[in-house]
């Protein structure tokens, strides 16, 4: 279980869409300080927040943002990219650059980090997946999500003993730019990071967002055929 009130929190990608409404939640439960990075941090806007460039796949850019911000006790690994690319017709150039936004960038962050968190006493980690994570509907972007949510899982058992908790946040649409081309049902950015830091504060290794990643969730133990019908027609 790891306080808000009063932690210095790292948010990647905190200027807009969930990161945002991130940001605000955090200081509507009194964190002390709250680090928002942009690749232009001129774009973040909440008048509290600590702007910070950052680019997730540049080790010097993260290392340039982790110098600033030695304070922090939480990390929330939220910037994420959705290229969506055709295993079979896209170029694989697209593929790889999913994986660096969307596996390796939260990598490279969290290796920052960890000796920061360390350092002030112990903390916790939050990495944003998707009901894609679980759902291979999405091309590279499902397979980079169901990476990091490996990677998620095996750096809890890592960091445990080193006093850091890592909750995993999966969550189906979510109403932000990444999610505008969709015609279709979306949680509210507020609802969802609102769910999310109520499991860093309890601790949750893992969120669940909304109804569609409940039962994604529930048919994995399931025929594959009961996870894609496509299959069957
Ligand atoms: N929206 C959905 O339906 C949905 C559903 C499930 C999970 N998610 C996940 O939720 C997270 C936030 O997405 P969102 O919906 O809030 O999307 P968004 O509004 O498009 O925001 C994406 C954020 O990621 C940052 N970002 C992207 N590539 C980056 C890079 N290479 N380096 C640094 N920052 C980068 C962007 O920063 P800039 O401002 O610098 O561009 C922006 O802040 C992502 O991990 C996404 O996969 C979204």
């Amino acid at each position: 279980m790891t306080a808000l009130k009063d932690a210095n929190v790292f948010v990647t990608g905190g200027s807009r869409g969930i990161g945002k409404a991130l940001v605000e939640e955090l200081y509507a439960r009194g964190a002390g300080k709250v680090y928002a990075t942009a690749r232009d941090p001129r774009t973040v806007t909440h008048p509290d927040a600590v702007p910070v460039a950052l680019e997730v796949t540049d080790p010097a850019s993260v290392a340039a943002a982790a110098a600033q911000a030695q304070d922090v006790t939480v990390l929330i690994n939220n910037a994420g990219a959705a290229v969506g690319a055709s295993f079979l017709d896209s170029p694989v150039d697209d593929v790889r650059r999913e994986f660096e936004t969307n596996f390796y960038g939260p990598l490279l962050l969290t290796r920052a980090f960890v000796p920061v968190i360390e350092r002030n006493g112990g903390g916790h980690l939050l990495n944003v997946h998707s009901v894609l994570s679980w759902l291979a509907l999405g091309g590279s972007y499902s397979a980079s999500k169901a990476a990091l949510w490996s990677q998620t899982n095996s750096l809890r058992l890592e960091l445990q003993p080193r006093g850091i908790a890592v909750t995993g946040l999966h969550v189906g649409y979510v109403d932000t730019d990444l999610a505008a081309g969709v015609d279709a049902p979306k949680s509210a950015p507020r609802d969802v990071a609102a769910l999310a830091l109520d499991g860093v504060e309890t601790g949750a290794y893992e969120v669940l967002g909304d109804d569609i990643t409940r039962q994604v969730k529930a048919g994995l133990a399931g025929d594959l055929a009961g996870l894609y019908p496509q299959l069957t027609k």
